[in-house]
């Protein structure tokens, strides 16, 4: 039977440092009972609410509903749990597939194929009994994907109500070097402060990431609407007065979007002409073509009417060549930017040298993948 309207518990993930920034989101979504908390922000609500954040939430990278937790000390604690602290049959039935996938932090289970394997073993065997058959494992595109988290002992198992990672928006055409999460960049443009107002400049814009973020932020183009289907679409539970709701959250997301006349200028360059000919098409499919799009180098960048935030993310020295060249050329476009806010997000502090004697006016800790980086900000008087 499907309830969309019994409250759940639920837990959003997000890049380590970035928890505040989605927390911040999600009560502006008007998400009941948010809370951040390492790896990611809790809410509790029904699953219209846990639909409205994986529509509506730029940052989340996952939306998962937390189904059990208990104490587990070995394979028979944890198969008992995970048999006994749920009605599976919930979403799952003989013809949908699933797959488990397990994280395990100081606890006395210490390998993560063994806990997926006795999850899985707790799972089919509670179905078999109820159906007389079991539903097969699919690791690439489950039905249903379960997580357990173990930690001090304690496991927590959640269902992936948003499927396939959310970063992934669906208007990528192909990938450069080392272009940036969408949930990434939407943090950044929330951490650095940008008020959807003033013009943004993305002087290093690679595949377009942070302007593209930028546009459709402004714009209240939910990043949710170009999905096809969340995972929780694809549970046994899920029937056509969901499939209502969805579809009525859906059109309210889509009755807030503004025209591209109301929203400030954005505006793209790269040195890079591959990079300009991405971005101008990745900004198409995104449908916000209005986007200026130009292939520049950053030296020549120019002062926006009124004064604009620029938010730039330059190459990583590890991740590829950069040089002190570089950050000179950057160090002198800042300084002729006066009444701007610069913000970059760097993996070293050679731009904070390069601009020397101005200093930062914000600084935030932030990882990119495993790559501890710092988001700078420099308010150019
Ligand atoms: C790390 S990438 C940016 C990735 C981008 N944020 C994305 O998500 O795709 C850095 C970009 O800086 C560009 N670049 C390097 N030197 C430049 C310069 N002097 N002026 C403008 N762009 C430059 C490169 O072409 C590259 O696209």
């Amino acid at each position: 039977m499907a309830d969309t309207d019994d409250r759940r518990a639920f837990f959003a993930t997000a890049a380590k440092g970035t928890e505040g920034a989605l927390r911040d989101e999600l009560r502006e979504l008007r998400l009941p009972a948010v809370k951040a908390e390492r790896g990611g922000v809790r809410f509790g609500g029904t699953l219209r609410d846990a639909y409205r954040a994986c529509l509506g939430s730029r940052i989340a990278v996952r939306v998962l509903q937390e189904v059990a937790r208990f104490r587990c000390t070995d394979g028979d604690t944890l198969y008992e749990g995970v048999r006994e602290a749920y009605r599976w049959d919930e979403v799952l039935d003989v013809r949908r597939t699933l797959a488990v996938t397990c994280a395990l932090k100081n606890s006395q289970l210490t390998h993560s194929a063994f806990v997926a394997q006795r999850t899985k073993d707790a799972i089919v065997d509670q179905l078999r009994d109820t159906f007389g058959a079991r539903p097969d494992v699919d690791k690439s595109d489950p039905d249903v994907a379960v997580f357990v988290h173990l930690v001090k002992d304690e496991a927590t198992v959640y269902l992936d109500v948003s499927g396939d990672s959310l970063h992934r928006r669906g208007w990528r055409a192909k990938g450069r070097d080392a272009p940036l999460k969408e949930t990434l960049a939407a943090s950044i443009l929330r951490l650095a402060g940008w008020d959807r107002v003033r013009p943004l400049a993305d002087p290093m814009c690679g595949s377009g990431t942070l302007a593209i973020e930028g546009a459709q932020w402004a714009r209240r183009i939910a990043p949710g609407l170009a999905r096809e289907c969340f995972g929780a679409e694809r549970w046994a539970s899920h029937d056509a007065t969901q499939a209502n709701v969805i579809d009525a959250l859906r059109e309210d997301f889509r009755a807030c979007i503004l025209p591209a006349s109301e929203s400030p200028d954005v505006l793209a360059t790269d040195l890079d002409a591959r990079a300009v000919a991405q971005t101008k098409e990745n900004a198409r499919l995104a449908g916000v073509p209005e986007i200026q799009v130009m292939q520049q180098d950053i030296a020549e960048l120019g002062p926006a009417e009124p004064a604009g935030h620029v938010v730039v993310n330059p190459p990583y020295g590890i991740r590829l060549a950069a040089g002190d060249a570089l950050i000179e050329r950057m160090a002198y476009a800042f300084r002729t930017l006066p009444g701007h806010r610069i913000s970059a997000i760097c993996a070293d502090d050679a731009l904070v040298r390069g601009l020397k004697p101005l200093k930062p006016s914000q600084e935030h800790a932030l990882w990119n993948g495993d790559l501890e980086c710092r988001l700078f900000s420099w308010d150019i008087a």
